[in-house]
């Protein structure tokens, strides 16, 4: 396991860890606080300097492992321990898949919901993630292209990752060679790369505008890599919007929802894997009930739920981001569907739909961002729709927003956890509740 040294002293302490927690780090309790260490598995007896604080607690890193706990693996990926990507790569699979099963459990009875049936975690593959954001920054003319180390802005050179599809990992050298070109010293820029029907899809976000010779290193990576699309498109806050352009378009770069096939707009969300998607769809539909006639598709992307549930019912997707909701509207009126879906562009944050606008519907899907849904939740537990599915990728928020369900009379059935992010932290659940 690779580990950057860190400066400076910090009191060094003898730990046994007692175990690993929501983020993934082992911990054990000192003076009745928790003292949280990277890398170590529960049972292990460490001498670890305290480096930091934690939200709650002492950070620190281990300086020996004095007893090994049970449990531990030699970690698969040589960027482990370095890179952020990965947080657990040291544990075999059994505590592994333990763990993740644990938060979620550990998340719902930290809300009081001790009863819901959690259902055992489904995996994907290794190499199956087809969506990469990366990063990259430029620096004494070296440039370096890959994930941010662990809480640290520098960029790891990725050489490899066990989790990316080969074909996404195959653009790491053509993107390399664009971006040498593209950045000035100092420069960062942020890339996203996803797999399509058609060829990869890739969207660069800099600062600087392309001149002559970066549109020409640009326009090399598309014809090399054989890009289905490459966009570029300047840094902004966030918040901002700023329409990438396209650099070049080779192939439509589609994707399938259903049997209707949709152009994401570049950088748009995707599901980061192939089967996750289809665990997620599956349940989806799954708590959809057999027969109704309208459903709502809150925080609906370019329309991953919209499609495969439309040939069941009308379906109503809402969505924030005006860039996917085109899309998936394109998609639909291609498909002649436009009679079957309703499409609204609106912040479901701000505004969430009010009880009287849920109460037109048979049941609601909602799929929001790691924050989750709270007003939202709100809103239909005040509502009368008889059925609801929640799909997070934070069991955190998913059981805060759960919890506003319950509490508004609603029976939560099952929860489907979906370990969309191996070895991180993350786990995609998708929850089915009636009334
Ligand atoms: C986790 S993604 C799910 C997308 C889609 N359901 C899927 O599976 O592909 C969350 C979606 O919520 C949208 N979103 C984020 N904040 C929003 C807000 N305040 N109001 C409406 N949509 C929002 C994002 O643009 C994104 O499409």
């Amino acid at each position: 396991m690779r580990r950057r040294a860190r400066k400076g002293g910090g009191r060094q302490i003898e730990l046994v860890i007692e175990a690993i927690g929501a983020r993934g780090d082992g911990y054990a309790t000192v003076d009745g606080q928790p003292v949280f260490v990277p890398f170590t598995v529960a049972g292990d007896r460490v001498l670890a300097r305290v480096t930091g604080t934690h939200a709650g607690g002492v950070r620190a890193e281990a300086v020996e492992l004095l007893d090994e706990g049970p449990g531990r693996a030699p970690p698969p990926c040589p960027h482990f321990g370095l890179c952020g990507g990965c947080a657990l790569q040291h544990l075999d699979e059994a505590h592994y898949v333990d763990w993740k099963q644990a938060l979620v459990g550990r998340a719902l009875a930290q809300r009081g919901i001790m009863d819901a049936p959690i259902e055992p975690l489904r995996r994907v593959g290794r190499q199956s993630r087809r969506r990469m954001v990366l990063a990259a920054a430029k620096h004494g003319g070296r440039l370096r292209l890959g994930l941010h180390e662990r809480a640290s802005h520098t960029v790891i050179d990725l050489e490899t990752c066990l989790l990316v599809t080969p074909g996404l990992l195959a653009l790491l050298p053509p993107l390399r060679t664009a971006l040498q070109v593209l950045l000035a010293d100092g420069e960062t820029a942020d890339v996203t790369a996803s797999e399509t029907d058609g060829g990869p899809d890739v969207l660069i976000l800099s600062r600087t505008e392309p001149g002559l010779a970066a549109r020409q290193a640009l326009a090399e990576l598309a014809q090399a890599a054989d890009l289905a699309r490459l966009s570029w498109g300047p840094t902004v806050r966030p918040g901002d919007a700023v329409a990438p352009e396209p650099v070049a378009i080779r192939r439509p770069p589609t994707l399938r929802f259903g049997d209707v096939v949709v152009e994401p707009p570049p950088g748009g969300f995707l599901q980061p894997t192939a089967e996750g998607e289809k665990l997620l769809v599956a349940a989806v539909l799954a708590g959809v009930p057999a027969g109704v006639g309208r459903v709502a598709d809150l925080y609906a992307g370019c329309g991953t739920f919209t499609f495969p549930m439309v040939r069941q019912c009308r379906v109503h997707a809402v969505e924030g981001d005006d860039a996917a909701l085109a899309a998936l509207w394109t998609a639909a009126r291609r498909a002649d569907l436009a009679g079957r879906v309703s499409v609204e562009d609106r912040d479901l944050a701000r505004e969430p739909l009010d009880a009287a606008e849920l109460n037109a519907f048979d049941a609601v899907i909602f799929d929001p961002p790691r924050i989750g849904a709270r007003d939202q939740a709100m809103a239909l537990a005040a509502s009368t729709v008889p059925a609801v599915v929640a799909v997070s990728c934070n069991p955190a928020t998913f059981a805060r927003d759960a919890r506003i369900l319950i509490d508004g009379g609603y029976r939560l059935a099952e929860v489907l956890p979906v370990d969309q992010f191996p070895w991180s932290d993350h786990v995609e659940l998708v929850g089915r509740f009636s009334r």
